[in-house]
C-alpha cells in the first residue's frame, strides 16, 4: 500500500482511515478457485448451475464493490453491525471486498431492465434469461472472522434470484385456484430440471415476526415463498442425490432422505426471510439464507411491475461434508495430493494424506487500557505474519486483576503446514513477529 494507494486485481484505489485489507487477503482475490473445473468448490458450483438451466449464470464478477452495492442498495441501516470495520475488509470508506453475493442483486436486475449489453455479456449462458429475470451469481466473498478448521476469511457463495411479472402470478393463481398448487405447478413445469424426490415441508407458514411486505398481496408473497422453497428443495435433493450415488459406488453407507426445515430469519433485503437447513448424515446443516425480495430493490432496478425471491448459498460447508474435507484451508491448497483427487462433475470422498505435526505457541498480554482491542484484529495480524501456516487461534484464558482491574488474556496459536513439517525455529520467528505487531498495532502489553 505504497503512498496511500492499494492495488487490487490490476486497479488501484486510494486508502484512508477505513483501509484494513491485508496483503494476505489480497492474495486470495486472484486465486479463481471457481474457475478450476476439478476444484471441489467449482464442482459443486457446476452441479448447482446445472440444476438451474433457465437462469443466467454469472461466475466472473470481481470482488471489489462499493459500500453502496454491498450495503445501501440492500437496505442495510447506517449503523448495521455488518458494516463495521471489525467485520468487513475495506479498501477505503466507499470501496470494499464484497461480504456476500447479494451485493450484485440490484446491479444485475438493473442491467436486465435496461438491457445493458456489457454486463449481460458476462453471463455464461446468454440466452437463458436475456433480461436477468432469473440468475445465479457464484463468487468469492470476504469477511473478517476467527481462525479455526471451519472459518476462513475468504469463502464462496451462490446467489439465486428469481423474479416474476406480477401479472404472471395473477394469471397462474387464477388458473390454479389456489396459491400452493400454482407455485408448485410453476416450479414443477418451469425451467428447472424435473425431480421426483422433492418433498416439500409443511405448507408455507408466514410468522408474525416475519412479515409480508405492505407492497405485496398475501397470495403473491405465499406464491413466491412456495416457489422458492420448491426450487431450493429440488436443488438440494439434486446435489445430495449425486453425493449419495458417489458414496454408494465407493461402498460407503448412503445417507437416508434429506429432511429440510425452514427457520425464520431476518435480512435487511428480504421479508419474509428464512434460513434453510438440511439434514445430512444425521446433522442439521444451515446452508442458505433466503426470502421474498424487498420490493424497493426491484423498484430501484426499474422493474416495479415484478416481484421476486432470493437465496444466498454458502459453498464451503456443504463441500466439506460432500467431499469429506475436514480443514477449510485445504480448498486453498495447491498441493497435488489435494488437487489431483478430484475431477469435474464428480463428488468423491477425499482421502486425507498424512498430516504434518503442529507447533503450538501461547501469547499472554494485558489488554490496552482504552479497551480498543478487537479479536478480529488479532486474527488478521496472525494471518499476515503466518499466512496459511496458521490453523487455529483461540482464547484459552482471561482474567481481571483484582487490584488494578486490568484484563489479561492468553491466546493459543496452532501452526501447521499442509505440506511439510514446520521447524520450531521458523515458527518462533513468526511468533516473534506476531508478538511485536501486537504491541505496535494493538497496543497490548505482553506478559
Ligand atoms: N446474503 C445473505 C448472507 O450472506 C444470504 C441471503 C441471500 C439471504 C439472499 C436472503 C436472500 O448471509
Amino acid at each position: 500500500s505504497a503512498a496511500g494507494r492499494l492495488a487490487v486485481l490490476g486497479a488501484t484505489y486510494p486508502t484512508d482511515g477505513w483501509t484494513n485489507t491485508t496483503a494476505a487477503i489480497l492474495d486470495k482475490t486472484g486465486r479463481g478457485l471457481l474457475h478450476q473445473p476439478s476444484h471441489p468448490l467449482a464442482i459443486l458450483k457446476d452441479l448447482i448451475f446445472r440444476e438451474f438451466p433457465g437462469y443466467a449464470h454469472y461466475d466472473s464478477l470481481e470482488p471489489v464493490v462499493t459500500a453502496q452495492q454491498n450495503f445501501d442498495s440492500l437496505g442495510f441501516a447506517p449503523d448495521h453491525p455488518g458494516r463495521a470495520k471489525t467485520d468487513t475488509y475495506y479498501i477505503n470508506r466507499d470501496t470494499l471486498l464484497r461480504t456476500h453475493t447479494s451485493a450484485h442483486q440490484l446491479q444485475l436486475l438493473a442491467a436486465g431492465a435496461r438491457r445493458d449489453g456489457a454486463l449481460l455479456a458476462l453471463a455464461k449462458n446468454g440466452s437463458a434469461a436475456p433480461g436477468n429475470e432469473r440468475f445465479l451469481v457464484a463468487a468469492d466473498v470476504y469477511r473478517r472472522d476467527e481462525i479455526d478448521a471451519s472459518h476462513y476469511p475468504a469463502f464462496h457463495q451462490v446467489e439465486g434470484v428469481c423474479t416474476f411479472a406480477r401479472s404472471e402470478i395473477r394469471d397462474l393463481l387464477r388458473r390454479a385456484n389456489g396459491s400452493a398448487s400454482a407455485a408448485a405447478a410453476a416450479a414443477d413445469s418451469g425451467v428447472e430440471a424435473a425431480s421426483t424426490a422433492a418433498a416439500l415441508s409443511d405448507a408455507t407458514v408466514i410468522g408474525a415476526g416475519n412479515p409480508i411486505q405492505p407492497e405485496h398481496a398475501a397470495e403473491e408473497a405465499v406464491f413466491l415463498a412456495e416457489h422458492m422453497k420448491r426450487t431450493m428443495n429440488r436443488m438440494v435433493v439434486g446435489i445430495l442425490a449425486k453425493a449419495v450415488d458417489a458414496q454408494k459406488t465407493s461402498g460407503e453407507d448412503p445417507a437416508g432422505g434429506f429432511p429440510v426445515r425452514w427457520i425464520d430469519a431476518q435480512f435487511p433485503f428480504t421479508s419474509p426471510s428464512w434460513e434453510m437447513e438440511v439434514q445430512f448424515q444425521g446433522e442439521w446443516l444451515e446452508i442458505c439464507g433466503c426470502g421474498v425480495m424487498k420490493q424497493f430493490i426491484l423498484n430501484d432496478a426499474g422493474m416495479p411491475d415484478r416481484v421476486g425471491w432470493a437465496f444466498g448459498f454458502g459453498l464451503e460447508r456443504l463441500a466439506m461434508l460432500l467431499f469429506g474435507i475436514r480443514d477449510i484451508r485445504l480448498f486453498w491448497s495447491s498441493d497435488p495430493r489435494f488437487t489431483a483427487q478430484f475431477s469435474p462433475g464428480r463428488i468423491n470422498t477425499f482421502r486425507q494424506f498424512s498430516r504434518h505435526p503442529p507447533c503450538t505457541k501461547d501469547v499472554s498480554f494485558w489488554l490496552p487500557a482504552a479497551g480498543a482491542f478487537h479479536e478480529n484484529d488479532l486474527m488478521d495480524l496472525v494471518r499476515e505474519a503466518a499466512g496459511d501456516l496458521v490453523e487455529g487461534v483461540r482464547l484459552v484464558d482471561s482474567f481481571t486483576h483484582p487490584k488494578s482491574g486490568r484484563v489479561s488474556q492468553c491466546y493459543r496459536i496452532d501452526y501447521r503446514s499442509m505440506d511439510r513439517t514446520v521447524t520450531n525455529d521458523e515458527i518462533n520467528a513468526i511468533q516473534e513477529r506476531v508478538r511485536d505487531s501486537m504491541v505496535r498495532r494493538l497496543g497490548v502489553e505482553l506478559r
